[in-house]
């Protein structure tokens, strides 16, 4: 059976400080998780099996799947959720500078689109063609970012895109997912760290 692995990138600089956005490198924990990932892969895969990665263009997806022995393509439209003005801010700091902004985002995350970024909606729309090529093909690891992640698992799981930005994607998880007839087979495998 045809399966899809996915996982978020190792943790960055920017998540330990609670910032959105950025272009920050991985953490110590996160290189951890970049030095695991290939044995999760291998414990999900099986050993001889050769996937293809693909990363977004932001340092953090790409420094986790260095260790990854495969063929690497970068994709944009893999980029996170573009923030806007709000870029390289913390929560508590775009409430207190976008207070309707936030409480916006907050009565309707799906649509709120960030003052010079984008909303999940956005996400889904840029995210068409790589859930195409994802569709036509196989052996497939993307290593991505929170929100663009929870775009592409509601998409396999059939669950409405509305409910996206409400989807559990942990830090430091391989997810593998095998399409099925009627539904989508779902294992997670938790680096120990
Ligand atoms: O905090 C990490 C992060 O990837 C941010 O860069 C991004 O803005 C956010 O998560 C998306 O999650 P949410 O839509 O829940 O704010």
């Amino acid at each position: 059976p045809r399966s899809i692995w996915l996982s978020r990138h190792g943790e960055s600089e920017y998540n330990l400080a609670g910032k959105l956005g950025g272009d920050a490198d991985i953490s110590s924990r996160g290189q951890e998780y970049a030095r695991l990932l290939p044995t999760l892969v291998k414990q999900s895969a099986g050993e001889g099996r050769k996937l293809t990665v693909w990363t977004s263009t932001l340092k953090r997806t790409i420094q986790t799947a260095r260790f990854l022995p495969f063929e690497k393509l970068e994709w944009k439209a893999l980029d996170e959720l573009d923030s806007g003005v709000c870029d390289g801010l913390t929560y508590a700091q775009v409430e207190e500078r976008y207070p309707e902004d936030f409480a916006a985002r907050d009565e309707d995350k799906y649509n709120y689109r960030y003052l010079g970024g984008e909303s999940y909606r956005d996400v889904v729309i840029r995210l068409e063609p790589i859930i195409m090529e994802l569709e036509r093909s196989e052996n497939i690891l993307i290593v991505t970012h929170q929100a663009i992640l929870r775009c592409i698992y509601a998409y396999f799981m059939n669950v409405p895109q509305e409910r996206s930005p409400w989807m559990e994607v942990p830090l430091h998880t391989l997810i593998q997912l095998t399409p099925k007839a009627y539904s989508t087979q779902e294992t997670r495998y938790p680096a120990n760290i």
